[in-house]
């Protein structure tokens, strides 16, 4: 079957930069980089200009892989998981009332895409709002839907997707994440938001989990709880965290009847 990328409108909300913005802000973390690499550039043309051609040659090098790395990270966070994710959610050929959960929303870019697929349904997202995303709080995922026009189709929790999440068994007819799981520090931890994922997923519903790490673990999780039509498979450049080792891989599976 050919890929189907879904039609969506032009994206009016500011979904933040993924990264780890506990400690440094992300403010102060993109003037870093910047200083950095006007370093590495001065650096290569001043070695150059002198007639220190290796040392010129293995700095400018440097420069272009640091300007590789973090191109390749701005483009995934900012266009790249959108592209890939209207690619994931046209394949899944939605019929639009269904009931979908995001784990881990964030500023809502998965949240807000699905929602627009869901004219008579409904997308839950839930969060711990932590600094896993620039900006991140509830009050910028509501300013975002309200920008995308689809804030009566979505509804927000505060949460952490460790514990038992606020919803009944067998409720949701897709759950989705998107480079979530990892931040979880503990495997008993990371363990328990696949179960919980599982328990409110409803029978022939599907599990839908993009990340950069563990994500074998999480296949291996799903088929011990008894999921069927279980894939991973990685995503390509278009969602490369700075370098092909640091890839995302998506995890499909499907609860039985
Ligand atoms: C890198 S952001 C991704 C957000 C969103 N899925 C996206 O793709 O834009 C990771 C998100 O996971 C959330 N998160 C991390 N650990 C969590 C937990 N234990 N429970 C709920 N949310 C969590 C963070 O608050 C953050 O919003």
């Amino acid at each position: 079957m050919s890929d189907v990328t879904i039609e969506l409108h032009r994206r009016k909300g500011d979904y933040g930069i993924d990264g780890d913005f506990e400690k440094i802000s992300a403010g102060w973390v993109l003037t870093g980089v910047a200083a950095i690499l006007v370093a590495l550039v001065v650096a290569t043309v001043w070695t150059l200009a002198a007639g220190l051609l290796i040392t010129g040659v293995i700095i400018g090098v440097l420069t272009l892989a640091f300007m590789f790395f973090q191109g390749t990270y701005l483009w995934t966070t900012l266009i790249g998981k959108f592209r890939v994710w209207a690619r994931i959610l046209g394949n899944l050929r939605l019929r639009g009332d269904e009931q979908v959960l995001d784990l881990g929303c964030g500023r809502g870019a998965l949240l807000l895409t699905v929602a627009q697929l869901l004219p008579r349904g409904r997308a839950v997202g839930i969060d711990l709002w932590t600094a896993d995303q620039s900006g991140n709080s509830p009050e910028a995922t509501l300013r975002n839907a309200d920008l995308e026009g689809v804030a009566d189709r979505i509804e927000l929790h505060t949460g952490d997707i460790t514990t038992r999440l606020p919803f009944a068994d067998n409720t949701f007819d897709l759950i989705l994440s998107s480079l979530v799981v990892h931040n979880i520090p503990s495997a008993e931890g990371r363990r328990a938001a696949i179960d919980e994922a599982v328990r409110v997923l409803r029978p022939g519903g599907r599990i839908v989990i993009a990340d950069l790490l563990h994500t074998a673990r999480y296949a291996t999780r799903l088929q011990e709880l008894g999921l069927t039509d279980i894939h991973r498979r990685n995503l390509g450049p278009h969602m490369w965290w700075g370098s092909p080792l640091l890839a995302t891989r998506l995890v499909t599976a499907t609860k039985p009847t």
